[in-house]
């Protein structure tokens, strides 16, 4: 198993891409913090699946845009592990009223909304896990592709990833050699959003990823894995894309 023994905090994953690095870390040995906001529709289904499968995994809810109740989570991640030698920031904000808009109709109160939750989230998540992690422990972050390459849509969702892009190779400079950061940059990786896309629209999703396909959450967890674990451990810095091809440039 690649993380035994290993403390891993996966913000974010009550459902989708998260739930699903929680689920492998698991399998790899690894006891998860499960984390996500009260309140959620089903608050321990990733936690549920975990110990039925054999694994260790406990919920803490906690909002990682909000100080307080970070460092209320960080408290309780030490007092119930001891430390901690893995952290993805995997809780992401992208409701769909962020997609499809006209500049004009793009607000102030969207980019703080989104901001609050990838960027500071990511910042302030940062920052509670290096104040337990030792050498050797590893930050995943998650970005997004359109960051990198831009896009015609989703301008306040790619600007908020394009912060964390900047804070994972500020990070990683600011935390080596004691901890790695690294960042996953995703196309389009199947989860609930893609219930929102009509016939049309997922065919011109499609028609622009050349392996002509979704990515599924599972091979997203599989890159998680490989930052997470010591088979890169020569790896800091790197913002990774797992896309299909999609910003192939
Ligand atoms: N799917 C894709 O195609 C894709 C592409 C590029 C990047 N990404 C990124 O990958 C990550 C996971 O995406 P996904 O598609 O799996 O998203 P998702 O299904 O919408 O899940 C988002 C997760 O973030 C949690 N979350 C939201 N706000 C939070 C907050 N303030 N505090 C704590 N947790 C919060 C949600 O939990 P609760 O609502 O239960 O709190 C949920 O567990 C996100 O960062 C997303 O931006 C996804």
């Amino acid at each position: 198993m690649r993380l035994e023994g290993k403390r891993a905090l996966v913000t974010g994953s009550s459902q989708g891409i998260g739930a699903e690095i929680a689920r492998l870390f698991s399998k790899e040995g690894a006891t998860v913090v499960v984390n996500h906001r009260a309140g959620a529709p089903h608050p321990e289904r990733t936690v549920d699946s975990i110990r039925k499968a054999g694994g260790k995994a406990f919920a803490l809810h906690a909002d990682v845009s909000d100080p307080v109740s970070v460092r209320g989570l960080f408290r309780d991640v030490k007092k119930r592990v001891g430390g901690l030698d893995i952290l993805v920031n995997a809780a992401g904000l992208a409701d769909r009223t962020l997609w499809n808009l006209k500049l004009e109709d793009t607000t102030l109160e969207m980019w703080q909304r989104v901001f609050a939750v990838d960027a500071f989230g990511t910042f302030l998540c940062t920052q509670g896990a290096a104040g337990l992690m030792k050498r050797g422990s590893s930050i995943v972050n998650v970005a997004s592709i359109p960051a990198i390459v831009g896009d015609t849509e989703g301008l306040v969702y790619a600007s908020a990833k394009g912060a964390v892009i900047s804070m994972t190779r500020m990070f990683a400079k600011m935390l080596a050699p004691e901890i790695r950061v690294n960042c996953m940059a995703f196309g389009s990786i199947e989860t609930t959003w893609v219930d929102w896309l009509g016939k049309e629209q997922a065919r011109s999703y499609l028609s622009a990823i050349p392996m002509r396909r979704f990515g599924k959450p599972s091979e997203a967890a599989d890159l998680a894995l490989f930052l997470a674990g010591d088979k890169s451990s020569f790896i800091t810095g790197q913002v990774i894309t797992l896309d299909g091809g999609e910003a192939a440039r």
